[in-house]
């Protein structure tokens, strides 16, 4: 494999004024919040990743959440049109900072579509319909990825503000899934590994090659996990949460590679 690389962007000075769609608003203190994100930028660099992160959008209360702006696949990258208004203007900076690495295609209205909602896992990409997706956007992501070998399948997502909250993949076989949230049968030809039942949001999970790094808000969804052989690193993301994000929308991890040379 060759170098990981994580694009994260800075915690943005507004983020007490971010968007909520399951959660109540409670006091967000944007330093603390910071201090947990250098955590786990440094967590993901023990773990191989070179981090490059990119300035806060100042008045962009919820561009921490990088990966709802692109999503990146090991041939092009996709600039997405956020499903929320407040976050539109999140996408040209989130293109700049992927330019030098992948060729980039962007997302056109009526099309909305987070990266929060599309999960790849070898060449399935599943993609949530939920509040921010739209069949449009669903539409022309499976235009983009299905000439490059990828089978686009659409996963209703309910009770959960992404695709991602409710189901990520430990491996290539294996997902940790809240089933209340994604009916397993729109995911099947994989394993499942269920979120302990006091856990509901314990479903997301970041997979740094062969290693995992999650919250450390779920320790007994994260014992069933390392049961099964797999190596957790845990960090504190209680105050991003708040804003109703989770360890994979804080970053875009993907492999360094010559694809732009190569076109
Ligand atoms: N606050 C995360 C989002 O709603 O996009």
């Amino acid at each position: 494999m060759g170098q990981l690389l994580a694009i994260t962007r800075a915690v943005s000075p507004a983020i007490a004024r971010c968007e909520l769609t399951h959660l109540s608003r409670v006091p967000i203190d944007p330093d603390k919040a910071a201090a947990q994100h250098a955590d786990y930028e440094r967590a993901l660099e023990r773990m191989g990743c070179a981090v490059r992160r990119i300035a806060a959008g100042q008045d962009l209360p919820d561009s921490v959440f990088i990966e709802d702006a692109a999503v990146v696949l090991d041939e092009v990258a996709i600039v997405t049109r956020p499903g929320a208004e407040s976050r539109r203007a999140e996408a040209p900076g989130v293109a700049e900072a992927l330019e030098p690495y992948r060729p980039l295609l962007v997302l056109e209205p009526p099309g909305t579509l987070d990266g929060g909602d599309v999960l790849v896992v070898g060449r399935s990409m599943f993609i949530g319909t939920s509040r921010r997706t739209n069949l449009a956007g669903i539409e022309q992501m499976r235009h983009i990825a299905a000439p490059l070998g990828y089978a686009v399948r659409p996963v209703s997502v309910r009770g959960c503000l992404h695709l991602k909250s409710a189901v990520t993949s430990i491996d290539d076989q294996t997902l940790l899934v809240n089933r209340a949230w994604a009916p397993l049968e729109e995911l099947r030809g994989f394993k499942f590994l269920d979120v302990d039942p006091g856990e509901p949001s314990a479903a997301n999970i970041v997979r740094v090659g062969t290693r995992l790094l999650y919250s450390a808000s779920f320790p007994r969804t994260r014992a069933r996990i390392e049961r099964r052989g797999f190596d957790v690193t845990a960090v504190d993301v209680s105050e991003l949460a708040k804003a109703e994000g989770a360890v994979t929308c804080c970053s875009l991890i993907f492999e360094e590679s010559d694809c732009l040379s190569a076109a």
